[in-house]
């Protein structure tokens, strides 16, 4: 422990200090830190990031799937800067703030018809366990004289809501969360839809755990969901999945029509539907939400990362008017909605998050991803062609390339060789920074990348993939 005892370090750390005390202090999430090896990211600038040896990387992750329009946008770090000159952050327990107020506005509109309520909270899985509490104590309170609690939820396989512990309750990624099973609740699982055909790895490298031994089809997962609702319906509180695409999953992408069924048949049985759009929210799947591709109003939206365009912690659950409607009643009734977040809603976040959407709206920002949607596409073919990738997925500006030990076969790697993080690795020699998903190599830059940053991306993938899965080639062509 340092304490407080007069020791004598430089006013500015060296580098090497730096990476020390980074080892030594910093708790790194999803990380195994007895093997981690520090890269220390010191700036940005657009699609790039700069480690604190000058080193340029494009950011093939969008620093963790939430950038929207690149780092140190003009644009934004001006509106930071005016939001800092009034306040930086106020409680939105029992008061508000104009930026904040401006947003959930801003919000109501840009959503799906029917989501009026904006909750905010701090990250994704706050965002999540809000959806999760607001639809288990809609159900007691709705009505004239409230309901029998409902105590299910139902979630798909491969599920990813987030890390706390109702978030991991719905989740499905059972690698992560197997061991904090006793510790929360189960949620009913319906087979995704998503999942590729033969073995492939999980998001934890190892091979799909599907009990059937193979992946269900739309109608599959659909008839199972309607017999579900249809026989235990008064028990289920909600419905919780990611629209078109299971992103923490594998990049796992839905058949067209199974939002729209599931819709259909929530409504149906008087299931209440939360759409978890904390990944796929903001442009990532070529519209603003991915659930208008299919026309989808859920009752419940998480939205977060790309809220603040990557640029602060924030996120929101936005409700209908009737699930808002049963917290309503006087102080002494209880229904009022005891959750919250000390910077649910921060200003900050609230004045970035406005101007990323004014961004959006003033330069055109998704008719311009179409073009790099479809190059993505274009390029994405030339992955095909390589003798260990067994499989690719794409949802709009996102990608997943499944590696394998035979192509043929779809033989997965041996998880523990970790074959997928060593390919990022390896990517970085070739300037770019990645992030895998077991053994699929994740492409899911900010949107404002442009074709020639794109190309570069893929080129320096491709070389990281081929020198962790074709070596002996590598060294022979020198
Ligand atoms: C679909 C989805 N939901 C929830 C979360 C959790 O968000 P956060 O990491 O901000 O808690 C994530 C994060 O990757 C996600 O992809």
């Amino acid at each position: 422990m340092a304490g407080f005892s007069c020791t004598t370090e430089p006013a500015t750390p060296s580098l090497e200090l730096l990476e020390t005390w980074d080892r030594e202090h910093v708790w790194h999430a999803f990380t195994q830190m007895a093997e981690y090896q520090p890269l220390l990211i010191e700036r940005g600038d657009g699609v790039y990031l700069f480690d604190t040896a000058g080193n340029r990387y494009i950011d093939g992750s969008a620093s963790m799937w939430c950038n929207v329009h690149g780092h140190r946008h003009p644009r934004l770090d001006a509106a930071l800067s005016r939001q800092l000159g009034l306040v930086a952050h106020t409680t939105n327990l029992g008061l508000s703030n104009p930026t904040t107020v401006e947003l959930a506005r801003r919000l109501v509109e840009i959503t799906p018809a029917g989501l009026e309520k904006v909750f905010f909270s701090g990250d994704g899985s706050s965002a999540t366990e809000a959806a999760l509490k607001i639809a288990f104590q809609y159900h007691l309170q709705a009505g004239a004289g409230g309901r029998q609690p409902r105590t299910r939820y139902i979630a798909l396989g491969e599920a990813y809501h987030g890390d706390t512990l109702g978030a991991i309750g719905v989740g499905g990624v059972d690698r992560f969360t197997a061991m904090f099973a006793p510790l929360t609740f189960e949620a009913i699982r319906l087979p995704t839809p998503g999942l590729p055909a033969g073995p492939a790895p999980t998001a934890d490298g190892g091979p799909r755990t599907d009990p059937s031994g193979r992946a269900a089809t739309a109608a599959e997962s659909l008839d199972r969901l309607e017999q579900l609702l249809a026989e235990q319906g008064d028990d289920i509180a909600a419905v919780i999945m990611e629209p078109l695409v299971q992103a923490a999953g594998g990049i796992l992408v839905h058949p067209p029509g199974f939002l729209r069924a599931v819709r259909e048949l929530t409504r149906r049985h008087g299931v209440l539907l939360i759409l978890d759009e904390i990944a796929v929210g903001f442009g990532r799947t070529g519209t603003m939400f991915a659930c208008e591709q299919e026309n989808v109003s859920p009752d419940i939206l998480c939205l977060g990362k790309g809220l603040t365009a990557g640029y602060l912690p924030m996120a929101a659950t936005l409700t209908t008017e009737a699930v808002w409607r049963a917290f309503l009643g006087s102080h002494a009734d209880g229904r009022a909605f005891y959750h919250g977040h000390t910077f649910g809603g921060n200003p900050l976040a609230a004045a970035v998050a406005l101007e990323s959407l004014a961004i959006f709206r003033e330069e055109a920002v998704l008719q311009r991803l179409a073009a790099a949607i479809e190059q993505l596409r274009m390029r994405l073919q030339q992955f095909a062609e390589l003798p260990h990738v067994g499989g690719i997925r794409q949802c709009g500006l996102m990608a997943g390339i499944d590696l394998v030990a035979d192509k043929k076969t779809g033989e997965p790697y041996a998880w523990q060789a970790r074959t997928g993080a060593r390919a990022c690795l390896a990517a970085r020699d070739h300037g770019a920074l990645l992030r895998q998903l077991g053994d699929t190599v994740v492409i899911m830059p900010p949107l404002s990348i442009s074709a020639e940053e794109l190309d570069s991306l893929v080129a320096a993938t491709t070389a990281g993939i081929t020198a962790v899965t074709q070596p002996r080639e590598l060294s022979r062509h020198g």
